[in-house]
């Protein structure tokens, strides 16, 4: 029988072997840091996991930098949005046990993504899952634009309703479905991947007789000539043509045109003056592809001037830092909304699941269900 004295000691003894093993425990997990709280469906599949420590930055807003360059140390895995920047500093902070970054999101701007590749870091990314979303939006957008609705719901909310009189042609605008009157409707793609398939396929039972799209060469969204009769063949007889053009034509036949192409320096302000004071004067323009694409000041010149008659844009270059100043917020014309294409709660919950899929399955070198091949981008 021991002491008192040499009892306390055991214990003492034991509970540091026990700190130190737990402590080692620890840190032998693969640790994974998450910049957004992913909510109750989606968390418990890191969270519950005993392999694994997860460190989240459980804030509703950007992930703030010098807490995740602090904590992204020694972490094999990364979930982000597309608020958090990916780069060379991000990376060395992470240091050599970073195996995955997986952004909720399909567009990868915000990522330096030849530096995942010098370092053989892999990427997940959600495509697919947020097409039918993005493409509702964009009906959605054409919609609004063509019937004007923030002008409109400007006079509702402005109380100016009393005074509005119904006249006949007051607050009209071109409408998106064919009529007798008005028997063909040509909408035009700039980026003609599977967003604007989509897109394409919701516009058939509005009477959409004609398509026209520009894409990159190099992209899977390039001209294919299958693909296209393949198309067409599913549209007939409402659709009458469907094939690739020149931007000057893009701009010059669509009555309706959808920018859906990803971002980035190689489409930054392809929607120029020039290519606005082609279009036609009844003609709308949809923005739910990135912000960059179209230069903001040529479009709200291009609808101040009436050179267009409106915009339903989703995006726009600088968001979200776009105030109540900016010449676009200022054109009654331009419907704008603030990057909500993907936000549906089915969406988002698809979204945030397939990050934390491909993540986990990065971390231990499996297949990842979505992953973009880093060294051939
Ligand atoms: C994306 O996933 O890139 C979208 O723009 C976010 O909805």
């Amino acid at each position: 029988m021991q002491s008192d004295g040499s009892i306390s000691q055991a214990v003492y003894q034991a509970q540091t072997r026990l700190t130190s093993l737990s402590s080692h425990l620890r840190t032998s997990k693969s640790k994974i840091v998450v910049c957004r709280d992913l909510g109750p469906d989606v968390m418990p599949l890191l969270t519950k996991r005993d392999d694994i420590e997860v460190i989240t930055w459980t804030e509703d807003c950007v992930c703030d930098r010098e807490w995740l360059l602090k904590n992204i140390s020694g972490a094999v895995g990364i979930v982000i949005v597309f608020s958090e920047l990916v780069n060379a500093e991000l990376l060395d902070a992470a240091g050599p046990n970073l195996k995955v970054v997986s952004t909720m999101s399909v567009g990868y701007e915000h990522i330096h993504v030849s530096e995942l590749a010098k370092r053989n870091v892999r990427l997940g990314y959600t495509p697919d899952v947020l097409t039918d979303a993005v493409a509702d939006i964009s009906v959605m957008l054409a919609l609004m634009a063509g019937r004007n609705a923030n002008e409109t719901m400007g006079i509702v909310r402005e109380g100016l309703w009393p005074k509005f009189i119904w006249a006949p042609f007051a607050l009209c605008g071109p409408q998106l479905s064919t009529s007798g009157i008005s028997p063909s409707r040509t909408v035009g793609f700039l980026g003609f991947g599977r967003i604007s398939h989509a897109t394409l396929a919701r516009l058939i039972p509005f009477g959409v007789t004609d398509c026209i799209y520009s894409s990159n060469p190099n992209s899977a969204a390039s001209p294919k000539k299958e693909r296209d009769e393949a198309l067409l063949k599913q549209y007939r007889p409402q659709l009458k043509s469907l094939r690739p053009v020149d931007r000057d034509t893009l701009a010059r036949e669509s009555d309706v045109l959808f920018i859906l192409a990803p971002g980035g320096p190689s489409t930054r302000h392809l929607i120029d003056e020039d290519f606005l004071r082609k279009m036609k004067k009844h003609s709308v323009l949809v923005n739910a592809g990135r912000g960059t694409v179209v230069d903001s000041d040529a479009l709200a010149k291009a609808l101040r001037e009436k050179w267009i008659w409106g915009a339903g844009i989703d995006v726009v270059e600088g968001e979200p830092n776009i105030w109540k100043d900016h010449p676009l917020i200022r054109e009654p014309r331009c419907n704008i909304l603030p990057h909500i294409g993907s936000a549906s709660f089915e969406t988002r919950l698809a979204m945030a699941t397939l990050a934390v899929e491909n993540c986990l399955a990065g971390i231990v070198g499996q297949n990842m269900p979505a992953e973009l091949d880093v060294k051939a981008s």
